[in-house]
């Protein structure tokens, strides 16, 4: 079987209702930065970042995977796909995707504090993480995102993949954040790269189509080129 990388970034998840970080009104324009999503702001206002976390954690409960996510599902009949994502909620889990790496972490887990950084599954029906919430070696949990300044632990994995991609897709993503925007220059010479997005996104491939179509017309078109 073909390995079909899919880089999925926030517009995976906007038809289901979970608003972007830098479209018009989205995330990063109601909510700074350096207030929420870096660990300086956690050591200076650990409440305001762990309210901001449950808040998305709510959201994230009150919505579902699109047919875009079903899309990408389904294709595993034909391909062997392999999902990296920047997004930190589970949407492609639900929908059933079988191979999901999370770059920059995931919203419905908390990882200790402490040395051993030891991470745990929330339960959805207590999803609130407060100050004074504490591993089982005593440490404040944390939300399990990756913050900006911080290592991205997934990467080299994630370049291993993309280097033995056959067809590389890209859904979603203004691709502004490094290192995920750099995956790019790891796709294989040769390989038909997609592009899948409303608006225009810059990305430097000699082999790319762009589908400028939201994540639900444009995996059903993708699925139409590719499964010929
Ligand atoms: P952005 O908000 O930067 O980009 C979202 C992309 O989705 C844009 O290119 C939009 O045009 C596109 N888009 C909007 N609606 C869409 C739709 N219906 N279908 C398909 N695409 C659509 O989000 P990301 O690129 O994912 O990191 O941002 C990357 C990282 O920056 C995030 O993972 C997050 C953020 O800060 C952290 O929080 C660590």
């Amino acid at each position: 079987m073909k390995k079909l990388v899919v880089l999925t970034g926030a517009g995976m998840s906007a038809e289901s209702g979970i608003s972007t970080f830098r479209d018009a009104g989205g995330l990063w324009e109601q909510h700074r930065i350096e207030d929420v999503a870096t660990p300086e702001a956690f050591r200076k206002n650990p409440e305001l970042v762990l309210r901001f976390y449950n808040e998305r954690r709510k959201q994230l409960l009150t919505v579902q995977p699109n047919y875009g996510h079903k899309g990408l599902e389904k294709l595993e009949k034909y391909f062997d796909v392999q999902i990296i994502t920047q997004n930190v909620d589970n949407l492609h889990e639900q929908a059933g995707s079988s191979n999901i790496l999370h770059l920059h972490g995931e919203l419905m887990k908390v990882r200790s504090t402490g040395q051993g950084a030891e991470v745990y599954n929330i339960d959805p029906r207590n999803i609130d993480i407060i100050v004074g919430d504490k591993c089982t070696k005593g440490y404040q949990l944390r939300p399990h995102i990756v913050w900006f300044g911080e290592a991205v632990p997934e990467i080299e994995t994630a370049i291993d993949i993309v280097k033995q991609a056959d067809i590389f897709v890209i859904i979603g993503t203004s691709m502004q954040v490094y290192p995920a925007a750099g995956l790019i220059n790891y796709v294989p010479k040769g390989v038909p790269v997609y592009l899948i997005d409303p608006n225009e996104v810059s990305v430097n491939s000699p082999n790319i189509t762009v589908l400028k179509k939201g994540a639900i017309e444009g995996v059903k078109e993708l699925t139409n080129l590719i499964c010929k």
